[in-house]
This record gives C-alpha cells, structure tokens and sequence, in this order.
C-alpha cells in the first residue's frame, strides 16, 4: 500500500516536472480540483498590474481577519499592521521615498509598490526570533484569503529595503506608526487583477521523502 502510495506522489511529481509545473497541471497532477483549498492556492499569483479602483473596506477587514488567524509563534501575535486604503496617504510615502532617493532612482523606488490600490505595512516585533516567520504566515494568509474574494495580491520586499536602509524614508515609519521596538518586514498590495500572469515553474525536486 505505502509503496502504492510512493508510486503515485512519484509519478504525480514527475507529470508536474514534466508539464512545467503550470497551475492547472499542478493541481491535476495530484488529483485535487474538486478541492477548493488547493485550488485556491494553487491559483495565487503575484499581481503586478491592477484595475483603477479599491478594495471595499468590508472585503479588507475579512483579509485581515484572516492574517491574524495564521499560525504564529507561541500566540505570540509578534506583528503590527498598517492598511494604507486612502490613495492621498499612499501618494504622501510615494512623495517622501522619490525625495529621499536621487531623481534618476525615484521611478524604480515608488515603482516598487507596483501600483496596487491597498498597501499593507506589516512590521515584525524584534524582541521575538521567529517573528519573521509569523509575518510571512500571516502574509500569507491574507493573500489566499484574498485570492478566494477575487482579490488580487502581491508581496513585496523591495519597499521595505528602500524604506529600512533610508534615513530619509523616516517620516515614512514615522507615518506608519509602528510600536517601540517593531521593524518593517513586509508590505503586502491587494486590488484588482488587470492581468492573469501564468504559474512560474517550481522545482518539485526540492522535496524529498525520507524512507
Ligand atoms: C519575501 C518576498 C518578497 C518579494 N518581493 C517582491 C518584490 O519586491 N517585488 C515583486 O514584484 N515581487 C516580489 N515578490 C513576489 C515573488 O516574486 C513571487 O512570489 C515569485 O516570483 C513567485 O511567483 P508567484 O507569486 O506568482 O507564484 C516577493 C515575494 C516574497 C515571498
């Protein structure tokens, strides 16, 4: 019976290698589209062009909600989160990062948050080690959350570098509001999808069963 089972996980894996590791594929390599969980997460995608327009607050709240519900370290709850919904807020930060970097650099940096209506600020709490991990589950619990709502997403390290590494960016944190002792770890975009990128290639020989 085990080995049945080795044998189908084996070929499964090799027909996802095989086919590229394309979504559909992926999910149909192991037998699961009747599983709404799977092919929720099977079907997120990082989302770099989006729909003029918000995310109602309602739909966020429920985003929220869900983050906060991923696992974390000891209950720890090691995170704080900004939800920056207003447009004029998000152009303020974009305005103070493009006058913190020289004028050549100002497009890439604002470019950073690749122009998704929602910004979400998470910060980690320093005096916790996992915290970061606590950060990342929560990020991506938002994310699927928000892919089952139709909402598009998209997690960003990059502003976080260009806001962290600046003194100039300060009135940025200082915006955000964050506790003593919290330190930007994450933004995370959400609005509405303008494109349907494909599955980026996975590398299924990375995992590997101990006998
Ligand atoms: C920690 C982290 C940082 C990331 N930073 C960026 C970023 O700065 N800009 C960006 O466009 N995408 C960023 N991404 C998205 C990844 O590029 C993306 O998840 C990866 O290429 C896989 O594609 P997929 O999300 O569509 O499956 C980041 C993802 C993670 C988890």
């Amino acid at each position: 019976m085990r080995i049945f089972g080795t044998l189908i996980v084996g070929v499964s894996l090799l027909a996802m290698l095989s086919c590229g590791g394309g979504e559909k594929e992926a999910g149909s390599a192991l037998q699961s589209d009747k599983n709404p969980v799977i092919e929720n997460i099977m079907a997120r995608r990082s989302i770099r062009k989006y729909k003029p327009g918000t995310v109602d607050r309602k739909t966020l709240e429920q985003i929220m909600l869900c983050g906060i519900n991923a696992p974390n370290g000891q209950n720890k709850q090691s995170w704080e989160i900004r939800v920056v919904d207003n447009p004029a807020t998000m152009e303020e930060i974009k305005n103070i990062m493009a006058s913190a970097y020289p004028e050549e650099e100002a497009k890439r940096v604002t470019g950073c948050f690749r122009d998704a209506p929602v910004m979400v600020f998470i910060a980690r709490d320093l005096a916790y080690d996992f915290s970061a991990y606590d950060c990342g589950l929560l990020a991506e619990n938002m994310m699927l959350s928000a892919t089952s709502l139709g909402v598009g997403s998209v997690c960003l390290g990059s502003p976080v570098r260009f806001i962290n590494d600046n003194p100039a960016c300060a009135p940025v944190l200082e915006k955000l509001g964050f506790s003593e002792g919290y330190k930007l770890a994450l933004c995370v975009g959400f609005g509405y999808a303008d494109e349907a990128p494909a599955a980026k290639p996975r590398d299924v020989s990375k995992i590997k069963f101990l006998d």
